[in-house]
């Protein structure tokens, strides 16, 4: 077969594209989807591709899986999590994997959400009227809190801010290029993650401790995991059970929290579907609090969430590295290429979203979702590494911000519009401050 060459994204000489990446990565990705469905990245050192054709995505994640591994900067996120459920591969993934799913299945998630409303009531019971607060920071303390409590049955207290400034260590990290060798170096920024990272793992060795020494086991993940056993019939290393706390409390509050923020921007900017979320709100609780029975009758709220990640993608762009050379419509993709996919690029490609840039909850209403090529629209990724969390998060993420849009007005002050920071995932740089005014 004849094979060509994708087109690339122009760069410089030597430094390729890497300039053009670190002055604006959303942008980088959005102008490789414009040249193409299958683009040369042209970064310096390793080939990187970014493919944004909805059924290339599939072959990659999907039906030809077997043929890759997670991509190299996510697995530079071992340094701090370890060989967890999120960075590990092979049989120790699928290990991981069975032993976490009874803990967040569908039916299992029933029983969390009370806690769930229940925190975001302490979280608005603290707000002051009229005043003017980081709702993005609110909302990591919340679901960090949730995550925390549910599948460890604990609470941080003072360790939450150890968590808090792993995170931001973590953040500042991916915020430009990865490159590996970069994390030996002496640098400032390097010391402080490499602190954070113990401050978060002696976190963590207290969460097992304090199970380890507890006279019963609460029935949770942290039990699942102490419990799960290898075909062998080994339990799992304590090393590894310390990488999978550390994964589901990163994976399983900053994300959540990010596409909470972000969605409470966007209606702040949009009245019109406020009004509509608070009517339907309004006719379906009458301002009773909301519980999991009620999801069905809450189907704007879900709606209004999928089109706030639609918009801003907590996971903004995924990757996976080529295993074995393969082609793919008449191109060749060798060995350790990086492929790339961009959430958010493709989810406001107009080809699948009529008017991409404009905020409108309405479009889910009518079935969209099973209209669109499966990889058109993706948050949670796809295929065997798809997100292991995604009915919790949307289940949490629904039931929070019924609660709060219960309660609270939120609007973003105008002298401090949040700016996207693509880091690991998807964050407003300086945190989201909205005024805060009780409803009644
Ligand atoms: C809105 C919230 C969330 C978003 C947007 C999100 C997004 C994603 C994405 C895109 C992936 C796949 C990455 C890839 O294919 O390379 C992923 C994986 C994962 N997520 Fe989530 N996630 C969210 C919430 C959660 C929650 C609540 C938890 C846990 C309670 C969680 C735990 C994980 C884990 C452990 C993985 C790795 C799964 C595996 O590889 O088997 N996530 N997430």
């Amino acid at each position: 077969m004849h094979i060509t060459r994708p087109p690339r994204l122009p760069g410089a000489p030597i430094l390729g594209t890497s300039l053009r990446y670190l002055r604006g990565p959303l942008e980088f990705f959005e102008d490789a989807a414009r040249i193409g469905s299958i683009v040369d990245l042209q970064l310096p050192l390793i080939r990187c591709f970014h493919f944004s054709d909805p059924a290339d995505i599939e072959h990659v994640v999907v039906t030809g899986h077997r043929n890759f591994v997670k991509d190299l900067p996510l697995r530079d996120a071992r340094i701090v999590l370890g060989d967890g459920l999120l960075t590990s591969e092979g049989e120790l993934w699928r290990r991981s994997r069975r032993a976490a799913q009874p803990a967040l299945h569908r039916e299992r998630i029933r029983t969390y959400a009370d806690q769930m409303v229940d925190a975001s009531g302490r979280l608005l019971d603290g707000f002051r009227p009229g005043e003017v607060r980081d709702v993005h920071g609110d909302l990591m303390r919340l679901t960090l809190d949730v995550v925390v409590r549910v599948l460890f049955s604990t609470e941080l207290g003072d360790d939450s801010r150890s968590i808090g400034a792993a995170i931001e260590a973590i953040m500042a990290r991916y915020d430009g290029l990865v490159v590996p060798w970069i994390d030996a170096l002496p640098t400032a920024r390097n010391r402080r993650l490499r602190a954070a990272v113990r401050g978060f793992d002696e976190v963590v060795r207290r969460i097992l401790a304090r199970r380890q020494a507890a006279a019963s086991a609460p029935d949770d993940l942290l039990s699942m995991l102490l419990s799960a056993r290898s075909e062998s019939g080994d339990p799992i290393a304590e090393e590894q059970v310390l990488a999978e706390i550390k994964t589901m409390i990163l994976a399983g509050h900053e994300t959540t929290a990010n596409a909470l923020a972000w969605t409470l921007h966007l209606l702040s900017c949009h009245p019109a579907a406020e009004a509509r979320l608070l009517a339907a709100l309004d006719g379906a609780l009458g301002g009773r609090t909301p519980g999991i029975d009620d999801l069905p009758q809450l189907a704007i709220v879900e709606h209004t969430v999928t089109e706030g990640m639609r918009l801003y993608p907590p996971a903004w762009v995924i990757g996976r590295e080529v295993v074995e050379p393969f082609e793919l419509r008449g191109m060749r993709f060798p060995k350790r290429a990086q492929i790339f996919f961009s959430q958010w690029a493709i989810h406001r490609d107009p080809r699948y979203f009529a008017d991409p840039l404009a905020f409108r909850p309405e479009r889910w209403a009518d079935g969209l979702a099973r209209r669109l090529p499966r990889f058109a629209y993706f948050p949670f990724g796809g295929g065997p590494r798809i997100c292991i969390g995604n009915t919790f998060a949307m289940t949490e993420a629904t039931l929070i911000l019924a609660r709060m849009m219960q309660r609270f007005r939120f609007r973003t002050v105008p002298e401090r519009v949040p700016v996207p920071m693509a880091s690991l995932t998807l964050r407003p740089r300086a945190g989201l401050y909205m005024r805060v005014t009780p409803r009644s």
